[in-house]
């Protein structure tokens, strides 16, 4: 009998792609299923970065490249960092990775250990909490209320801060809820981060995806010296429509950035040598492909907030960033569907799912008990015909 260690025993997958494989299966003995719960953009790669793929196939960058990038990506990175945010770095401070989970699994591996705690705001993005577990840190959850826009305040962090904390792990906007944060919160956290020296992994992958008019921020920028406590995390996933290429990125100081480099050397060796050279096409070619998918989601998003809005025992603020609707759907906790008693958020999306065939994702997998979260990276079509059928479910709790 093979034994599972203690660590991959610890480990569970990943609820968002446990809800999508659900999904799957039912779509597999034919069931028409509204599928909303993969962060992952409908629209197709645009076409002068699939060129750049094909381009590269053919003249022969089809070999390892360095573990931490070929030296055309990191140089890239560092001139899209200083047009979008007058961020000098250099190319020996990037690390790229097999997407921007490996890159913040990097970056975890790479700072913290037993003993360790990391501060994580909820709701948080589903991978954050068990990749801090995996390294044997603790993770300090502090809560954001919907009634503060899911967004924490620097007090509550620094209420948190102990002897033993290491890291502030922050994320706008933000996975689940698309509540970004503003400028002045953001300097308030440099602030405190400064003052209590502690690390900050900003995860910055919906940078480009903000609907209020807020300008993106990168953290590390805000502050003289912030560069040296900070990892920035980010990748053409979402902004280029890229989820499956499996590019990200960290920038950090170079002695970090050297040893997540060693660890991907002996971990998985480079990223895939033509995605690098689509991401190059990415953050270099023309630009207007990311502002008309990011009209589109905005789009997308009012239609779905309106609707949700006006469901009845439902409460769904406005999201101003990423693609995600997190609504509180406590209300019909206790209540039953075609004879299904649902009390908790696994219970709601389960009947919904099975019953109205609309994939839901449960707040719980997010650290926030009481909410679902709806992705709306899917055609409005699909997104009307998919509210339809949720409110008539609703309509249907006795
Ligand atoms: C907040 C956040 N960070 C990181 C990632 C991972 O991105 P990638 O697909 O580049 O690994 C995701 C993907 O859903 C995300 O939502």
């Amino acid at each position: 009998m093979l034994g599972i260690s203690k660590l991959a025993s610890s480990v569970l997958p990943s609820a968002t792609l446990a809800a999508g494989a659900k999904a799957r299966q039912l779509r597999s003995q034919g069931v028409k299923v509204f599928d909303f719960s993969l962060g992952e953009p409908d629209f197709p790669t645009p076409e002068h970065i699939c060129q750049a793929a094909i381009t590269a196939m053919k003249s022969g960058q089809t070999r390892y490249t360095p573990a931490q990038g070929t030296a055309e990506l990191r140089g890239a990175i560092a001139r899209w960092y200083k047009k979008f945010y007058n961020l000098d770095c250099n190319a020996e401070q990037i690390v790229v990775s097999n997407g921007a989970k490996h890159s913040i699994h990097n970056a975890l591996v790479a700072l913290v250990g037993p003993g360790d705690e990391v501060i994580i705001p909820t709701p948080y993005w589903v991978s954050y909490s068990d990749l801090v577990s995996m390294t044997g840190a603790k993770p300090v959850l502090v809560p954001g209320s919907m009634a503060n826009g899911f967004r924490v305040t620097p007090d509550q962090i620094k209420k948190a801060i102990t002897p033993r904390t290491r890291l502030l792990l922050l994320n706008s906007p933000s996975n689940p809820t698309g509540a970004v944060y503003s400028r002045d919160e953001l300097l308030a956290f440099a602030d405190l981060v400064l003052e209590a020296k502690i690390a900050v992994l900003s995860d910055e992958i919906y940078e480009r995806l903000i609907y209020n008019g807020t300008p993106p921020a990168c953290f590390a920028t805000l502050r003289p010296g912030l560069m040296d406590q900070t990892v920035t995390i980010s990748g053409v996933s979402k902004t280029y429509a890229m989820t499956g290429w499996r590019i990200g990125w960290t920038i950090s100081p170079e002695a970090v950035a050297k040893a997540m480099g060693n660890i991907q050397s002996q971990e998985t060796s480079n990223p895939c040598s033509i995605s690098q050279a689509a991401a190059i096409a990415a953050l270099e070619g023309e630009q207007e492909c990311v502002g008309s998918m990011r009209l589109e989601f905005q789009a997308r998003r009012d239609l779905v907030c309106t609707r949700l809005k006006s469901m009845k025992g439902i409460q769904c603020p406005l999201p101003d960033g990423a693609f995600y609707a997190f609504f509180d759907v406590s209300s019909y906790f206790g209540k039953s569907f075609q004879g299904k008693k649902v009390t908790d958020s696994a219970s709601f999306c389960l009947a919904c799912l099975e019953q109205a065939h609309v994939n839901l994702v449960q707040g719980s997998a997010f650290g926030a008990e009481g909410f679902a979260r709806l992705s709306y990276a899917t055609s409005r079509e699909i997104l009307q015909s998919g509210m339809v059928q949720f409110e008539k479910w609703l309509q249907s709790a006795v």
